[in-house]
């Protein structure tokens, strides 16, 4: 099992204006007209400095270009955020404009930035109409700030957009300017991130000794929140926070039975009796509840939809969030960040988890955001859609797929022995008199 995520977007704040030139609308063609004709553009794209990721999709990066590949592009763009100066000798606010594209100029120059500038930059490409064309010099700065939108938009932490880079190709940007990303995303090392900025009804937990990624998920009507996989050794904290921000526990829920940590369900139940566990009927586990595919676990106005994906474990489930603003898959350990669970212990099974994961989450919308049960590496989340590309595991075929798990050769985590049989009765029901609970390496 084991592979996981750790949490913290950021949403772009809204701000005054953006300074320098003003957008203008387009008085001959709306721009909900325009879209990308992707093969017509494909061979502009190994000339020059143009880069279309596969997300979002609708958004171009460039350096500078020859104003007859303006033309062609500013054709099918309905904005344009320009990152240089309007001084540069490369601007051609004329062309863009006479196309009927939104302008916008920021200039964003990394050793030079006015405070506020990389808000408004992530506002302007928030609101400027699809499709998108950022240009700078050389497609660097300009990838930036599309990563840097990424990022805060749908809640990486810099280690997940530096991942970003890599998958989407981005080969134009700059180690200095990757390196300048995560620092300037406030979020490394931040594990209990706020996801809450995207959504307030979700909140990011971490364990850094297990790798563990925890959820505490409260409805913002009635203050009823739940515990989604809580790690035994944090218990005050977790408790602490639902007590600060005036929850009222409801639930403490699993994904599954865990081997690699304890959880903190029984003893949180023991001193707060009115608070129920539940986990799947399947794992065979004791809980006050037990659920299967098909349920719904409600809280407040809240509901989670619960999806059975075996294959991790034979009791594995994914539980499925809608909010106003978003929806989330609470994966567990079957599907991580471009990872999964392991599948050689605990009825594990590399068919089912492969089954699992395209039948019960692929299937999800596109923008569903993963929120995993383990990160090794410091990112924070996922979307549906990042994994169903980038997934090195779960793009495969099921053949090569079961192949790839059947020889990864991983070690039991330490806690095994003590954590599946303590798991198996809710967790422990008294207080550890030692931390006997030993930390063990990540578990895929
Ligand atoms: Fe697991």
């Amino acid at each position: 099992m084991g592979c996981g995520a750790s949490a913290t977007p950021a949403a772009a704040p809204a701000k005054a204006p953006a300074t320098g030139a003003p957008a203008e609308p387009d008085a001959k063609m709306p721009a909900a007209q325009k879209s990308l004709n992707k093969e017509a553009l494909s061979p502009l794209f190994d000339q020059h400095p143009i880069r279309l990721p596969c997300l979002p999709g609708d958004i171009m990066v460039s350096g500078d270009l020859p104003k007859e590949v303006v033309e062609q592009l500013s054709a099918q763009c309905a904005g344009w955020l320009y990152v240089n100066p309007d001084t540069d000798a490369h601007f051609m606010p004329e062309v863009v404009k006479s196309a009927g594209v939104q302008l916008q100029v920021l200039p964003l120059k990394l050793d030079d930035l006015p405070a506020g500038r990389v808000d408004e930059i992530l506002q302007s490409i928030q609101t400027l109409p699809r499709p998108l064309m950022i240009q700078c010099t050389s497609a660097n700065r300009a990838a930036l700030a599309l990563l840097m939108w990424m990022a805060r938009t749908v809640g990486y932490t810099g280690a997940s957009a530096e991942l970003l880079v890599k998958d989407l190709a981005l080969d134009t940007m700059k180690p200095e300017a990757t390196k300048w990303m995560v620092d300037q995303l406030h979020v490394v090392g931040q594990k209990n991130g706020p996801l809450i900025e995207r959504s307030p009804e979700v909140r990011q937990l971490f364990d850094p000794e297990s790798s563990t990624l925890s959820y505490l998920v409260a409805c913002p009507e009635t203050q009823e929140a739940v515990l989604i996989d809580p790690v035994l050794e944090h218990k005050d904290r977790d408790l602490a926070l639902i007590s600060e921000l005036g929850l009222k526990l409801i639930y403490v829920l699993n994904t599954h039975c865990h081997a690699d940590h304890i959880t903190s369900g029984g003893l949180i139940r023991k001193d707060m009796p009115e608070v129920k566990t539940i986990i799947s009927e399947s794992s065979g586990a004791k809980a006050d509840m037990h659920i299967k595919h098909g349920d719904t676990v409600k809280f407040g106005s809240l509901a989670l939809e619960v999806r059975a994906t075996p294959g991790h474990t034979d009791g594995c489930v994914t539980y499925v969030l809608r909010t106003k603003t978003a929806t989330f898959a609470f994966t567990g350990d079957t599907l991580l960040i471009r990872g999964c669970g392991r599948t050689d212990f605990q009825q594990g099974s590399s068919r089912r988890l492969y089954a699992s994961v395209h039948e019960q989450i692929f299937s999800l919308p596109g923008d569903t955001i993963i929120c995993a049960g383990h990160d090794y590496k410091g990112r924070s989340v996922s979307t549906v859609e990042e994994e169903r590309r980038f997934n090195p595991r779960l793009t495969k075929t099921v053949e090569e797929f079961e192949e790839l798990m059947a020889n990864l050769g991983l070690p039991n985590p330490k806690k095994i022995d003590v954590a599946v049989p303590a798991n198996m009765v809710c967790g422990v029901q008294d207080e550890p008199e030692t931390a006997e609970v030993t930390t063990g390496p990540p578990e895929a």
